[in-house]
């Protein structure tokens, strides 16, 4: 076996970096770029409304493939805080003396610590957010999450997400982790905010934020746990360097095939309300 040392290590995660952090989903996104500005309408809030419910949906049955190939026992727990997280077990700070919270709104869970002794909470699952904010415009439980609602570039990235993201291959998962985490704390979810904040105040006062404020805080925290896991995984027997960057680059096309439909629906004014009537739903 090959010896690695700190220096493979550091020119390895300088490729990595480099790779995520040049991708034009990172560094141009031309749709959270206009959503910023705060001009969309009622209907493309709704239809990003829509298309996010289904992927961050969807997302489940990636991070449980994930869980299901872990590589390592430290992997399938890492992989059970996020699963069992977003289906509504809160995470109880790890802190000595924190005050656990029995609290389920986005405003008020902690967004950090475990989900271990964590307790469940049907109003804290992710989706149930998501959920509560589509209410005031009006989407209920029938039109958001499913497969059925998603345009062929939302499902094209969510079954990415399971073959990429969560692939067998724990080379290529990690990769695929690794380009996730990087690529949601480089700033779309601030974009997003800035931009429902602005339809908010201008025409949807009762509209919670709270499910986008509270994902933007979890990131900064994800991304430095990705940094460890790049570190295990380096240096983990079988590990494939070549793999990892290639799951990487292969997810971001997947992240980046959700934001391009966006932006194409939204230059052409399709929405999920013109979807949904469209085809006679
Ligand atoms: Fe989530």
């Amino acid at each position: 076996m090959a010896i690695t040392t700190d220096r493979d290590l550091d020119a390895f995660r300088a490729r990595a970096e480099h790779l995520v952090g040049h991708h034009r989903v990172v560094t141009d996104n031309a749709y959270t770029r206009w959503f910023a500005q705060g001009e969309a309408t009622a209907d493309e809030v709704r239809h990003l409304a829509v298309q996010f419910s289904v992927f961050s949906h969807l997302f489940l049955e990636a991070q449980l493939h994930k869980v299901l190939n872990a590589g390592t026992l430290e992997a399938y727990r890492a992989g059970k805080e996020i699963l069992l997280n977003e289906l509504g077990v809160v995470f109880r700070p790890q802190r000595a003396g924190a005050p656990g919270s029995d609290d389920i709104d986005p405003d008020l869970v902690s967004t950090e610590g475990t989900v271990d002794g964590g307790r469940f909470r049907f109003g804290a699952a992710h989706f149930e957010w998501l959920l509560r904010f589509g209410e005031p415009l009006g989407l209920g439980f029938d039109q958001l999450g499913k497969r059925r609602h998603g345009t062929p570039s939302t499902l094209f990235f969510c079954d990415e997400l399971v073959r990429v993201y969560g692939s067998e291959d724990p080379s290529v998962a990690e990769g695929a982790s690794f380009a996730v985490e990087h690529w949601a704390a480089a700033g779309f979810w601030k974009e997003l905010i800035a931009g429902l904040r602005a339809f908010k105040e201008r025409e949807c006062p009762e509209l919670p934020l709270a499910f986008w404020a509270w994902h933007d805080k979890v990131e900064d925290q994800h991304a430095a746990h990705t940094d460890d896991e790049l570190a295990a995984a380096f240096s983990s027997p079988g590990f494939d360097q070549e793999r990892f960057l290639a799951g990487a680059a292969e997810m971001l096309d997947g992240v980046a095939a959700f934001w391009d439909g966006l932006e194409r629906d939204r230059r052409a004014g399709i929405t999920s309300v013109a979807r949904a009537e469209g085809s006679g739903r």
